[in-house]
């Protein structure tokens, strides 16, 4: 949730730290604050909201040495306040966190309670450590010492007075990275966009590894030991770093939605091109499996839910799924034939990857769909799949759904084939649909301008409902969850055959209605539902393509009919989703509103 980074051997260290949070700051923009170890003295520089306001302080006051620590945060436990800015720091040690110290509580009882200067979970670590290097522990014995006191996840920079060379790495349930940068210049982040650009190769963490990054090397011990262990480097493609800029866009959100194309495409290639066709998919548990348990947060919940419908109608694979953050404590009832997908673009979502540490010791088959290959969650599973969308720095999910839509697709086929549900003919059929997808995205986009010149109907809106039937029902869903993150206008989606039974109290003739409506089977359903809309004065904004228009005859003339490619009932989710993103793109920038980094949000939340 919030971004870490540290740097050893870096002249004006305190530049390069800000440069490396600017690119993390998607992580989390509250507060922000770096801090340096020079002449046996840590100096600090915090300030409360997005990083240009510590930008300018540290401009006009620049922290002197070579060795610092940096951290932008997203408020968890205390406000985002200046004083619950990290680093934190004690006598000896400075520290920047990102998780959650899940006994602080009981670790701070223990300590003289002047001593805190913040609400924070993470200043409690600061003080333990303290507390050893006062009894005459060096730093190695004081993080010895200190770990097995923590409960929770951490990822930990930091310095420490009595080895002032040293910048000391730790990670348990959060992720770190270590970059191996030109002159000996070392860095540690949260993640690898921090330092893509001024580092040659990266080595990834492991679970409960601690490191010393020192005149220029490095060495990673694991599990609080002090025994040296090996983890591989690993060289950084050059297309990393240029993902970093917005290029001619206004907003990283627009640059990644008009990037579909390209990045379904990419995506295809892994998956539906014919020599390529999940070649790595096990035929078991998927070809046997009693049931399978989708579970996820948000955006991918709702890739989760458009899911559900793909895998019952065409593999008759019996779906449930969950939001992560309520599966655990329901007590799901898990056949043990029965087989679990997680879905998260990051792979570090907390409640996505407690779910599937729950399911696993359950000793069901896990797999994931993530878009982080190195991520957690692709690592604790039995089987990735992989989403290749590049790195996604709007806060927003767009591209990243629509290849998790993707691949959720081409699993469906693959596994429909494999229980006998559908020919190869069949399959064949679904992959040559699949491999039309990115050109017919590439021309929903062109629907952009429409949109744009839409948006100012919704200035003075309050509230707005999308509707959709079938898989354009989570459409619907995640239509709305778009905008009401990036304009903060209240959405809600709806199954258009449920208006009825309550929502519809709320149309009058201020509240605008979205409408996916593909001609499919069910388009004369939702027309139905759209009249029950019209006849109470609601403004709808119906999306269809020229059969649905040419059916709509006269009812046209009651509502604004957006065109899309004809598209097969399949697929229509993946096409519908675009002019949603777009339409809420251009409604928050026509209000202003901070749309890559959106107000109380951060780009991948890892606490429960
Ligand atoms: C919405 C959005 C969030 C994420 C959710 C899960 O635009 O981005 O709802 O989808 O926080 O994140 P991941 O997919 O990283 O697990």
């Amino acid at each position: 949730m919030c971004g870490i980074v540290g740097i050893n051997g870096a002249p004006d260290v305190c530049f390069d730290l800000l440069a490396g949070l600017k690119r993390l700051e998607y992580r989390g923009y509250d507060s922000a604050g770096v801090a340096t170890l020079f002449n046996k003295e840590f100096h600090r520089q915090r300030a409360e909201g997005k990083l240009i306001n510590l930008e300018r302080i540290v401009k006009e006051h620049p922290l002197p040495g070579i060795i610092g620590i940096g951290h932008t945060r997203w408020a968890t436990h205390g406000g985002p306040t200046t004083s619950n800015a990290h680093p934190h720091q004690g006598q000896y040690v400075a520290l920047v966190h990102n998780g959650i110290i899940e006994n602080h509580r009981e670790l701070r009882a223990g300590f003289d309670q002047t001593l805190f200067q913040s609400e924070t979970d993470s200043e409690v670590v600061v003080h333990l450590l303290d507390a050893y290097i006062k009894k005459g522990y060096d730093h190695a014995a004081a993080i010895q010492a200190t770990l097995p006191q923590l409960k929770g996840s951490y990822a930990l920079a930091v310095l420490f007075k009595n080895a002032p060379d040293t910048l000391v790495g730790i990670c348990r349930g959060s992720p770190l990275v270590i970059g191996h940068g030109k002159e000996g210049r070392l860095f540690l982040a949260s993640d690898i966009f921090a330092f893509a650009d001024y580092c040659e190769s990266v080595t990834y963490l492991e679970e409960g590894d601690w490191t010393e990054l020192k005149n220029g090397t490095v060495t990673i011990y694991s599990h609080g030991s002090t025994h040296p262990v090996t983890r591989p480097s690993l060289p950084i493609s050059a297309d990393i770093a240029s993902q970093a800029t917005k290029g001619l866009y206004r907003h990283f959100m627009l640059k990644e939605i008009m990037e579909q194309p390209e990045v379904l495409q990419n995506t295809l290639e892994k998956y539906a091109h014919s020599e390529a066709w999940l070649t790595k998919m096990p035929t078991n548990p998927w070809k046997k499996a009693s049931g399978l348990s989708i579970v996820a947060c948000g955006t991918s919940f709702y890739a989760g839910c458009v899911a559900k419908y793909w895998f019952e109608e065409i593999a008759r694979l019996p779906v449930a799924v969950d939001i992560a953050s309520e599966y655990r404590y329901r007590h799901p009832a898990l056949p043990a034939d029965s087989c679990a997908l997680f879905i998260s673009q990051s792979g570090e979502t907390a409640d996505t990857l407690a779910a599937a540490r729950f399911t696993k010791q359950k000793k069901i088959y896990c797999a994931s769909l993530v878009n982080v290959a190195e991520s957690s969650l692709a690592r604790e599973v039995d089987q990735v799949f992989q989403t290749y969308a590049g790195f996604e720095i709007g806060v927003a999910s767009t591209k990243t759904f629509t290849t998790q839509l993707i691949v959720l697709a081409a699993l469906t086929a693959e596994v429909a084939l494999l229980r006998g549900e559908i020919s190869a003919e069949e399959r064949a059929t679904l992959q040559k649909d699949l491999l039309m997808l990115p050109r017919l995205v590439e021309e929903t986009l062109k629907i952009q301008g429409s949109l744009q010149r839409l948006a100012p109907q919704f200035e003075r809106v309050k509230a707005a409902l999308y509707l959709g039937r079938g898989a354009l029902y989570p459409v619907a869903l995640e239509g709305a969850l778009k905008l009401k993150e990036i304009s903060y206008i209240h959405a809600e989606g709806y199954a258009a055959g449920e208006l009825k039974h309550g929502p519809i109290a709320l149309i009058d003739d201020k509240i605008p209605v979205v409408v996916l409506a593909p001609h499919d089977v069910l388009f004369e359903k939702i027309l139905s539902n759209v009249q029950e809309v019209l006849a109470r004065k609601g403004q709808v904004i119906l999306f269809t393509d020229n059969d649905g228009a040419r059916a709509l005859n006269t009812l046209a003339e009651g509502m604004q009919v957006c065109i899309l490619p004809k598209v097969c009932s399949f697929l229509a989710p993946i096409v519908y989703t675009v002019p949603m993103q777009l339409l809420a793109y251009h409604v928050a920038a026509f209000k202003g509103t901070d749309i890559d980094q959106p107000r109380n949000l951060a780009k991948s939340v890892t606490v429960e």
